[in-house]
């Protein structure tokens, strides 16, 4: 039985650690952060466990054989590195680190270490993505491939807006298309980025467009603000067809489980469902793979050596975005 420890019980660490007190083959035994008030909760929802102060006080205690790191974005790097320098297995949230710089160091030590460092992309366990991925990569919508992705609406604030700790929309929201278009499309090439600043008080960028340019020949472009409201799109579009998001969840009469559905429309204007099952959820599945990860029984599907190439999408975008630059993506 693995024992779990949760590095940061906020609300991802919440929603985390509920996921590991429920799926098989390991046990929540404790959590680490500094704030009195989320240890008493965490021990309060989790009963039996033991909250300490700090990463370090977690990791020497010895309680744990694998951690789950959900501290704000920019601390990341440090809390991880706590745990993979005990030779202790890591799954961290998204966005892997706040740059590509952090990353590398987290990196290296889990491969000096000789352990595991997974990160938590969970779209890559997310049946409902995973089903238009595979009517991508089937060939369905021809080549090459155009992702479209407008957002706007007001974000999670506090440390989110921050330039250092969270990066904002286009670093800590978006970092889940970047990600899933490396599955999908492989390695980024460029992007071009333009910012623009429609709230004085964040720090962060809080409104940004950019298009990334895979080696394939395939984009991906980004609008998103986190600063203002307005009507979002999410398609796919290629030569031979498009696939929607937006249907949803939908019953499915001849089913009683819930399942959700996105539209694929080919050239001539036909339209099929692409129907996927709801449940077990993306958090489940990637919780049960990351413990088979640290029992050695598969190969990881989101190391740290691929989040990275997010990273390095996010952070130049961030950095090319307010003088509208174009600027090279590199990782390594
Ligand atoms: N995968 C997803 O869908 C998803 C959704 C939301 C958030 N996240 C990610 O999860 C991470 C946490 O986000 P959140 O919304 O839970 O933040 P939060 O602000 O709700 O919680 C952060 C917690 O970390 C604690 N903390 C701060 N410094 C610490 C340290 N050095 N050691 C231990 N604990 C520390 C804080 O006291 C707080 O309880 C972020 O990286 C965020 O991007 C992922």
């Amino acid at each position: 039985m693995i024992r779990v420890g949760s590095i940061g019980v906020g609300g991802m660490g919440t929603h985390q650690a509920r996921t590991f007190d429920q799926v098989d083959g390991c046990h929540l035994v404790a959590c680490a952060d500094p704030s009195p008030e989320m240890r008493a909760r965490f021990e309060d929802n989790f009963p039996g466990t033991e909250g300490f102060d700090s990463a370090e006080a977690l990791v020497n205690s010895g309680k744990v054989d694998a951690v789950v790191v959900a501290v704000p974005t920019g601390l990341h790097c440090a809390a991880a590195l706590i745990a993979l320098n005990a030779g202790i297995p890591v799954l961290v949230e998204k966005p892997m680190a706040r740059t590509v710089d952090e990353c590398q160091r987290m990196i290296e030590t889990a491969e000096r270490k000789d352990t595991v460092l997974m990160v938590a992309h969970c779209r890559r366990f997310d049946s409902y993505w995973k089903s238009w991925g595979a009517c991508v990569a089937s060939g369905d919508l021809g080549s090459p491939i155009l992702w479209r992705n407008a957002m706007a609406g007001f974000g999670p604030g506090s440390w989110y807006m921050d330039h250092d700790l969270g990066g904002g929309p286009l670093m800590d929201g978006a970092v889940h298309n970047y990600d899933f278009a490396n599955f999908l499309f492989g390695d980024p090439e460029s992007v071009l980025s333009s910012s623009i600043d429609m709230d004085p008080e964040s720090s962060a960028q809080d409104t940004c467009s950019a298009i990334v340019r895979y080696k394939n020949g395939n984009q991906l472009l980004m609008s998103w603000s986190w600063a203002a409201r307005g009507n979002g799109l999410h398609d796919i579009i290629g030569p031979k067809g498009f696939v929607q998001f937006g249907t949803g969840d939908l019953p499915d009469p001849e089913d009683d489980e819930p399942h959700q559905y996105c539209c694929f429309t080919n050239r001539e204007g036909e339209q099929t469902l692409i129907k996927s099952k709801a449940e077990p959820d993306m958090y489940a599945c990637q919780a049960a793979h990351f413990l088979s990860c640290v029992r050695g029984d598969v190969t990881c599907l989101s190391p740290g050596t691929e989040a990275i190439k997010a990273i390095a999408v996010a952070d130049t975008i961030l950095q090319a975005g307010p003088a509208g630059e174009a600027r090279e993506v590199v990782w390594t």
